[in-house]
Formats: C-alpha cells, sequence, structure tokens
C-alpha cells in the first residue's frame, strides 16, 4: 500500500525528471542557436568574399582593357565613379544594384576586339573605321554573356552608346527602352571624355564639360538624368576623380 510519503517521493521524482528534460531541451535548443549562428556567419562571411572575388575579378579585367591604352588610363574607374554618383542622384538604391559599378568598369571591353591601329588613330577615322570602333558595345556584350554575375551589367556594356534619340548603336534604343543605368552611363562616358586630354583635344574643365552635356539633353541624354546630374557639383566630380587618381593609378 502507498504511503502519503511515498506518493510525495514519487511526485518529486517526476518532477525532478521533467525538470531535468526541460534543461536537456533547453542545452539542446541553445546548440541549434548557436549552430544557425554559426552557419549564418559562415555564411556572410562567405557571401562577401564571393563578392569580393567578384569585384577583384572585374577590376583585373576593366585593368587589362585599360592597359592598352596608355591615354585613357584610370577612365573605367573615373567613369564607374561619376556614374554611381549621378546614380544616386537619379534615385537609385546603387547599394542594391552591385552589378551597375561592374557594369561600368566593363564598359569599354569589347574594345579588345578592335585593331590598334583604328583604336589609337590619331587623325579622323574612315565610316569603315568607325564602324570597327562601334562594334566594341556588341563585341563587349558578346564576350560577357555566359557569365551569370554580369547579365545585367552586359546591358551597360551592350547599350553605352545609344542615344536618347535613337540614332545611337548598336540597337538603335530610343527613350526608355535604353536600360536606365545605361542612360546614366553616357553622361558619365562623356563626362570623363570631356575632362581629360585625349590625342585629338585637350581637356576641358567641368563646368564646361557640363554646359556641352547640358546642350545633349533630350537628343544624346535622357534630360531627367541631366536633371539629377545637375544637382551634383563640379567640385564633387572633382574630388571623384582626385580619389580614383590617388588610388595607385596613373
Ligand atoms: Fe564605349
Amino acid at each position: 500500500m502507498r504511503t502519503s510519503s511515498d506518493t510525495v517521493a514519487a511526485l518529486r521524482a517526476r518532477l525532478e525528471r521533467a525538470e531535468r528534460e526541460a534543461a536537456a531541451h533547453q542545452r539542446q535548443l541553445e546548440r541549434y542557436a548557436a549552430d544557425l549562428r554559426e552557419s549564418y556567419r559562415r555564411e556572410r562571411a562567405r557571401a562577401q568574399q564571393l563578392r569580393r572575388s567578384y569585384k577583384a575579378t572585374v577590376r583585373a579585367l576593366s585593368n587589362a582593357v585599360e592597359a592598352r591604352d596608355a591615354y585613357t588610363g584610370k577612365h573605367a574607374e573615373r567613369v564607374a565613379a561619376y556614374g554611381l554618383a549621378v546614380a544616386r542622384a537619379a534615385g537609385i538604391d546603387v547599394a542594391d544594384e552591385p552589378q551597375m559599378e561592374f557594369g561600368f568598369l566593363l564598359h569599354d571591353i569589347g574594345k579588345v576586339g578592335v585593331p590598334d591601329a583604328i583604336l589609337f588613330k590619331p587623325a579622323e577615322l574612315s565610316e569603315d573605321e568607325f564602324e570597327c570602333i562601334a562594334g566594341h558595345a556588341e563585341i563587349g556584350s558578346k564576350i560577357l554573356r555566359h557569365v551569370d554575375f554580369l547579365e545585367e551589367a552586359t546591358l551597360i556594356v551592350r547599350h553605352h552608346h545609344e542615344r536618347w534619340d535613337g540614332t545611337g548603336y548598336p540597337d538603335g534604343l530610343q527613350g526608355e527602352q535604353i536600360p536606365l543605368a545605361a542612360r546614366v552611363f553616357a553622361i558619365a562616358d562623356t563626362l570623363d571624355a570631356l575632362t581629360t586630354d585625349r590625342p585629338y583635344r585637350k581637356a576641358v574643365g567641368f563646368a564646361a564639360a557640363r554646359k556641352e552635356i547640358q546642350r545633349g539633353s533630350g537628343t544624346q541624354f535622357d534630360p531627367t538624368v541631366i536633371a539629377a546630374y545637375d544637382t551634383i557639383g563640379d567640385d564633387t566630380f572633382v574630388r571623384l576623380s582626385e580619389g580614383v587618381r590617388s588610388s595607385g593609378g596613373r
């Protein structure tokens, strides 16, 4: 026959067992939580490493293209910096669009397919020679077409010479048919071309370049992106250009 002290002892034993089980569950849950935190940390470190590798690969490719042309040294880096500033002013969340910078850096990669004699010709180009140079946009997009992580960047490479009025190349896209990042890029590209010395003409200052670019609003350039560009002071572009120069280039 069970006495009341037996019952108390049995209840206590059950309670203790339940407490031990609860403590064991809690420890298990804590281990799961720690495992999850560790996998998340490792996953994030891997993603960051992957992003860094992408960026380093893109820069290596971009430097390989630039190494060929002593004149435009660091053009891609400057244009990328200008382009990102204009993109931000145009309301694009640049942090959400890592491919945009890749597209800016690689825009002229197709020039590897253009012979030196034409690419560096200091005199005026014949129609055929111009056609050959113009081919770099399409060649560039073909070079990159199978690189998954550059899918959107390839659109910038292909369309960076399209014009708002539809008279650009390679596809003669018009207005908003041209990807927004390519419309942004077109302004940055022209800004750098005008403000650096080239074999066929001397550089002008950022204020003079702005006037020249504004003249192309509605013909060469998207007027809305021009308006965004106009919210950025010339001093910002000067600072960006000096930043690129001091980062180790010519
Ligand atoms: Fe180009």
